[in-house]
Order: C-alpha cells, then sequence, then structure tokens
C-alpha cells in the first residue's frame, strides 16, 4: 500500500472509533488544512466530518483585563519581567541563540488554540488527557524552548511563588526573544495578567495554519481568532528566523530560484524530511525584514510565496523596502495576538501553575 493510502485508511479507522477523551470543548478530530504532507488525505477527513476548516471569523481580541506592569502593583511580584528577560538571555546566548526562534512560535501556537493560556505547555490535563498540544501534528518533533520557559518560571517562583502565570512568562519571553534576534530594534510592553489553563487537545492544533495554506486558509484561521490578514502578513515576518523541515518544502523547489532549489535540494536528499534548514537563507538569526524580500522565490512554503498575491503584495513590498515600520507593526500585531482568548480570572478551568507543564492538583 502506498503512504498515503496507509494515511487514508489510518484517518478512517480513526475517524469510524470517534473522538477519545474531551472535555466537551473537544469532539471532533483534527481537519488539518495546509499541512502538506497530509494534504490530499487532510481535505477529505475535512469533507468527511464535513467541517468548514476553520471557525467563524470572531471580533478582534480586546484582552481586556490585562494590563502593561500587571505585576508592578503592589504585593505582586515587580521583578517578574526582569527574572523572565535574564532566563531568556542567559538561556539563548552563544550557540542556543536559535531557541529564541522556538520561544517566538511557542507564543504564536499557544495563542491559536485555546487562545493564550499556556495550553501548549502541558504535559497531562485535569481530565488526564495526555494527548495534548504538544502531541498534535503541527508541534510533535517541532516545537523548542520549552525548557527555557521552565528555567524563567522557576527563577519567578523562587522569587514570588504563585503569582505569575506560564501564560504570560510565555508572553514575556517571546518579547525578550524578538528584542535579542532583532538585534535590539523591536521592543514592545506586554500587557499582562493572563491566567493558565487545564485542559489541552492534540486535535485541535488543526486551527494553527499549514505550510500548504493559500491566502483565503490564512484569511480564514487568522480571521477565527480575530486577528486580519495583514496581521497574518505582519506576523510571517517571523519565518525571517528559525529551521523549517525539508517535508513542508520539498515538493514545491520548482517554484523556486533554481540555485536555491538546487542547494535545498542537495541538503535535504543527504539529510532526509526531518531534516532542517535556516528560513531565511540571507540572516538567518535576525529577525528583520528580509523575509519579504525573499518572497517568492526564496521562501520556503507556500503559505510564504503566497503572500505574493494581489491582496497582499502591496503590504509585502512596503515591508521590504521600509526602515522600521515592519518592526513597530511586528511588535503591534505580537501584542493583538498575545490578547487572544485570555483568561483574567481565577475560577474553573484558571488557575496559576506552579509547573508550567502540568496543572496543579
Ligand atoms: C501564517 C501562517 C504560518 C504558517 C503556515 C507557519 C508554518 C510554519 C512551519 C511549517 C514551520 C516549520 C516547522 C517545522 O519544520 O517543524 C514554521 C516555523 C516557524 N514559524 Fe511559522 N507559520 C506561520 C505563522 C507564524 C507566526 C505568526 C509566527 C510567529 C509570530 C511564526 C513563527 C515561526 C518560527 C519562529 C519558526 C521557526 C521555529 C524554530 O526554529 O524552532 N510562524 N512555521
Ligand atoms: C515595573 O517595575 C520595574 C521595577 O520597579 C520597572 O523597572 C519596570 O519598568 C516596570 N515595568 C512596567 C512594565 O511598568
Ligand atoms: C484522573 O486520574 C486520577 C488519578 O488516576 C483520578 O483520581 C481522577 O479521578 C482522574 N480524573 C478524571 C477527570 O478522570
Ligand atoms: C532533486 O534531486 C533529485 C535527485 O538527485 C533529482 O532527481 C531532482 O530532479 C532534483 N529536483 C530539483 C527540483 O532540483
Amino acid at each position: 500500500m502506498s503512504k498515503p493510502a496507509a494515511a487514508l485508511v489510518m484517518l478512517l479507522a480513526l475517524v469510524a472509533a470517534g473522538p477519545a477523551a474531551g472535555d466537551g470543548g473537544s469532539t471532533r478530530l483534527g481537519c488539518f488544512v495546509g499541512w502538506s504532507p497530509l494534504k490530499t488525505v487532510s481535505s477529505l477527513l475535512c469533507l468527511l466530518q464535513g467541517s468548514s476548516t476553520f471557525p467563524s471569523p470572531k471580533p478582534a481580541p480586546t484582552g481586556q483585563g490585562l494590563s502593561v506592569g500587571y505585576y508592578n502593583k503592589s504585593g505582586s511580584c515587580p521583578k517578574a519581567e526582569q527574572l523572565v528577560r535574564e532566563a531568556v538571555t542567559s538561556a539563548t546566548n552563544g550557540a542556543n541563540r536559535g531557541l529564541n526562534a522556538g520561544l517566538i512560535r511557542l507564543h504564536f501556537h499557544d495563542a491559536f488554540v485555546r487562545g493564550c493560556d499556556a495550553s501548549v505547555l502541558l504535559d497531562k490535563t485535569a481530565s488526564n488527557n495526555t494527548d495534548t498540544e504538544k502531541t498534535g501534528p503541527p508541534n510533535k518533533d517541532s516545537l523548542r524552548g520549552f525548557e527555557v520557559i521552565d528555567a524563567a518560571k522557576a527563577a519567578v517562583e523562587k522569587e514570588c511563588p504563585g503569582i505569575v502565570s506560564c501564560a504570560d512568562i510565555l508572553a514575556f519571553a517571546a518579547r525578550d526573544a524578538s528584542y535579542i534576534l532583532s538585534n535590539e530594534k523591536i521592543y514592545y510592553e506586554v500587557p499582562a495578567g493572563r491566567y493558565d489553563g487545564r485542559e489541552s487537545f492534540a486535535d485541535e492544533t488543526d486551527q494553527l495554519p499549514g505550510p500548504g495554506s493559500s491566502v483565503q486558509d490564512l484569511k480564514k484561521s487568522f480571521a477565527a481568532q480575530g486577528l486580519s490578514l495583514a496581521d497574518a502578513v505582519t506576523l510571517s515576518g517571523a519565518h525571517s528566523i528559525g529551521l523549517a523541515r525539508c517535508l513542508f518544502f520539498k515538493d514545491r523547489l520548482s517554484a523556486m530560484d533554481p540555485g536555491y532549489a538546487a542547494t535545498l535540494n542537495a541538503t535535504c536528499n543527504a539529510g532526509g524530511d526531518s531534516y532542517k534548514v535556516n528560513q531565511d537563507y540571507k540572516s538567518p538569526d535576525v529577525l528583520d525584514n528580509q523575509y519579504y524580500k525573499n518572497i517568492d522565490k526564496f521562501v520556503l512554503f507556500a503559505s510564504d510565496a503566497a503572500l505574493k498575491s494581489s491582496e497582499t503584495i502591496d503590504q509585502v513590498n512596503a515591508n521590504a523596502g521600509g526602515y522600521g515600520k515592519w518592526e513597530k507593526d511586528f511588535g503591534d500585531a505580537m501584542v493583538k495576538m498575545g490578547k487572544i482568548g485570555v483568561i483574567t480570572s481565577p475560577g474553573y478551568g484558571a488557575e496559576i501553575r506552579k509547573v508550567c507543564s502540568q496543572i496543579n492538583y
């Protein structure tokens, strides 16, 4: 049996078996859009379930209940942001600089699934589910930087136990990582006051756009979070840093610059599907507007090249040519993303975790 056929049979068996443990918020199977290795299979699965890919559009997140300097309130934890910054700085120095990219992506993947509630960090949930977001297709063998978050949390817990949420630490860490990787050109204030959730499900990571996404797919997936296509364009600039596996772009080498494609082809032939290459061939460790100059022949994913479409090309060109505007926009868009689905009061389903990978018992 061919690989896709085998995958299809497996997925059909899953559909027949129905969903496993859930908390009521999760009674469906994942329907992954634009995650290329499963492209045909996943669109079939989406069809079978009758689900229309992404949930309906939402209004822009207001972030009500969050505030800048939240932990500076008296009796709180005034050193929180400084301690996170120090933990990120020391955990990502020298050869570990690349981990900063992981931190920025962790915040994104947290935000798009159940909102910014640190659900992406859990190993086991209140419903005893262990098939958490971490194990979902977009995240497995891919997300990195968890140990940096753990180090930051440990430092903060030592100073002021039980006060600073993991969701806020993720947001602070992504900000600090952006500052470091942009060579101090990107800095923004992070409104805080998020609580941590107690559930996390792998199938819900289907809300994350995949590398095979079209502009329409991106529009839908961002709208489902209250974000615009312009936000998608701005935030995609994060692909000027970090790594990507060969399996996500090897089928579209012919759409790239021939010389660049030949180099990638040789690298991927030697390294295999799981081999990771730099996303930005020019300045791989700098969070900058080079991404927009790489569109469309020097970017890896179909979802990147898709930004040359008529709906987005003006913004791409403005970012490619501008000085400082994209950096400012990126900070604003990160703040907006950080407001998605926040829980701002304790209670059932929300707490300040003691350890970021575990709910409180
Ligand atoms: C617009 C839709 C997006 C798609 C389809 C997408 C897809 C991907 C994929 C497939 C990878 C490679 C994963 C792997 O090979 O294991 C990746 C890496 C990455 N993405 Fe995105 N992404 C999107 C938006 C974003 C956003 C909004 C951010 C952050 C603001 C982001 C930040 C990153 C970073 C930093 C990496 C490299 C991670 C690392 O090196 O550890 N991406 N993305
Ligand atoms: C919080 O207080 C610290 C120290 O008192 C100060 O350095 C920092 O700028 C304040 N942060 C915010 C976001 O207000
Ligand atoms: C989760 O597992 C623990 C220990 O095995 C058990 O006591 C608890 O009732 C379980 N909780 C749920 C919601 O199933
Ligand atoms: C990639 O390399 C393989 C094996 O050498 C070759 O058959 C194929 O044509 C190459 N593809 C591209 C796009 O260069």
